[in-house]
């Protein structure tokens, strides 16, 4: 596995490689988990070559405090890729990415940001859209992997690939769950053991709203998972939105042969935690 930190390194490696062989590009923030560890795997099965990014990305970060306490794994995430028989790891640092413009560039996404993460985290997906278009053209992969986890983020970054033209498949990769069902997220490790006891209560209650989206409506839904926060006092809920699961556009009722997504976003102290689901 060889380690690259600036642009030009990696770029004169790539450039050295066969171009009939394929590149699968997986960007992180690091902080490496199970869920990263299977992407990885998919891609090094789907590619002749896997590069993954380690990069906590400024410019999508709304809050200060979450990127100062974003969790900093580098010796323990290489090790990881390395017995995964990675190929490439790209681990830039600020000023190799934004140079002397720290800012993120403004997209046009249809609405697609308009809601839920992108209307509780201003700016952020105009920072991920700017990062994953910059290492796109730094590393021109065949393939980007990226989780459902993220459902919206994957939306916006189809959207830009669409708009920018870019040659590079988009590959969607399943959520991957603890054994009680809590989304695999860097930020999991964050949580106290109160708040990690609670935190499986997030897609219990999505799963509960997917049973009752076979016969009740959806402002009934909304408010039973309502209901279920108020009561408990390690998570307080941001939002549950229905949207529709192409446009994200949310939806109060429910129209035939459209494909309903639940999205939910939960405060565990400090720690924010996303997750979301197929309703039919
Ligand atoms: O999902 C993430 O980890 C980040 O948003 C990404 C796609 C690596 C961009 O910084």
């Amino acid at each position: 596995m060889e380690v690259f930190k600036t642009i030009k390194s990696l770029q004169q490696t790539l450039s050295g490689l066969n171009p009939k062989k394929s590149l699968g590009l997986v960007p992180t923030m690091g902080a490496l988990h199970e869920g990263h560890l299977s992407i990885i795997k998919r891609a090094k099965k789907e590619n002749d070559y896997v590069l993954a990014s380690i990069f906590v990305n400024p410019t999508q970060f709304d809050n200060k405090e979450d990127l100062a306490n974003y969790p900093n794994t580098l010796k323990t995430d290489l090790e990881a890729l390395e017995a995964m028989e990675c190929d490439f790891v790209f681990t830039p640092s600020v000023e190799e990415i934004y140079k002397q413009k720290l800012s993120a560039d403004v997209f046009e996404f249809n609405g697609l940001d308009l809601v839920m993460e992108g209307k509780f985290r201003s700016g952020h997906f105009n920072g991920v859209a700017t990062i994953v278009k910059k290492l796109f053209l730094i590393t021109n992969p065949d393939k980007a992997y990226f989780g459902e986890k993220d459902f919206q983020q994957l939306l916006i970054i189809k959207k830009m690939v669409a708009s920018e033209k870019l040659p590079i498949e988009i590959i969607p990769c399943e959520i991957y769950r603890e054994k009680d069902g809590l989304a695999m997220s860097s930020r999991n490790t964050r949580l106290t053991p109160e708040q990690r006891k609670a935190a499986p209560e997030i897609y219990q209650t999505l799963l509960k709203s997917k049973k009752l989206f076979e016969d009740h409506d959806l402002p009934s839904i909304k408010s039973f998972v309502k209901n279920e926060f108020v009561q408990n006092k390690e998570l307080d809920l941001e939002y549950f939105e229905i949207s529709d699961k192409e446009t994200l556009t949310i939806s109060d009722s429910i129209l035939p042969d459209k494909k309903y997504h639940a999205f939910i976003a939960v405060f565990a102290g400090q720690v924010r935690l996303i997750d979301n689901i197929a309703l039919n």
